[in-house]
């Protein structure tokens, strides 16, 4: 918890021990994060990236940077991260390695994996808006593998979406997306939200197309 120490003239003050404090905060940030065991252990050292493809490298670079130079950019207009295009080639990875670094540093990121994140909230509609304002007004919010799962997003996931994507635009707050859709078919499904996010992803944003043989790791 901490120490006692005596000033100058002998009196006995208490002090929070610095190191345990932020540690017990970082602690409570990943608890609430919904970011699971194992995605805890996706980190940016743990990503081969000098033996993968050269656009496999740009989104290992952009999300390294991002991560970096995230103290100094999470309240301007381009403060967000895209990860787009084609499956396994490490986007959620790379995401969580950003996300698993800012909560070690005690900022608050909150995971929504689009499909498994929508059917939760369905069955829950009681606090459907408690859930919306957390996503809204946490520090940083990922949203994993967006727009997946149907052809066409139902008007219920277009609304909250927006209402997500639009406060977080109009609050500068930082958002991480992940999807195998690149920009045009992300703006497709719905032009307000996705211009909104290509906007504040402008200045870290990588789409990964390629043989799927050498950019999907899973193969
Ligand atoms: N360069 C890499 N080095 C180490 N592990 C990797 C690398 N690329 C991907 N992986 C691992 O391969 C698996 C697939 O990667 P990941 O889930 O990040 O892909 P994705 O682009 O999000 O795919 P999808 O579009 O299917 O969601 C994960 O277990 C991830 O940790
Ligand atoms: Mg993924």
């Amino acid at each position: 918890m901490g120490y006692l120490v005596r000033d100058e003239e002998g009196v006995e003050k208490w002090r929070m021990c610095v190191d345990c404090r932020d540690w017990r905060k970082a602690e409570t940030v990943m608890k609430q994060s919904k970011i699971t065991e194992e995605f805890m252990s996706k980190t940016f050292k743990g990503f081969q990236h000098e033996t993968r493809p050269q656009i496999v490298q740009d989104a290992y670079q952009a999300a390294y940077e991002y991560a970096k130079e995230f103290p100094n950019i999470r309240n301007n207009r381009f403060n967000s991260l895209a990860l787009l295009g084609d499956p396994g080639c490490g986007k959620t990875h790379l995401c969580m390695a950003v996300a698993n670094h800012l909560m070690r540093k005690g900022v608050p990121v909150i995971y929504f994996p689009w499909v498994e994140g929508f059917n939760e909230m369905k069955n829950n509609l009681a606090d459907l808006e408690t859930r919306i304002g957390l996503m809204q007004r946490i520090d940083v919010l990922y949203i994993d593998d967006m727009w997946k799962g149907r052809k066409t997003p139902t008007d219920f996931q277009i609304e909250q979406t927006f209402a997500v994507v639009n406060y977080r635009y109009m609050n500068k707050k930082p958002i991480l997306v992940s999807s195998e859709f690149d920009v045009d078919a992300m703006c497709k499904f719905d032009m307000a939200i996705g211009s909104r996010i290509f906007e504040m992803a402008r200045e870290f944003c990588v789409v990964v197309h390629g043989d799927a043989k050498q950019v999907n790791y899973r193969l």
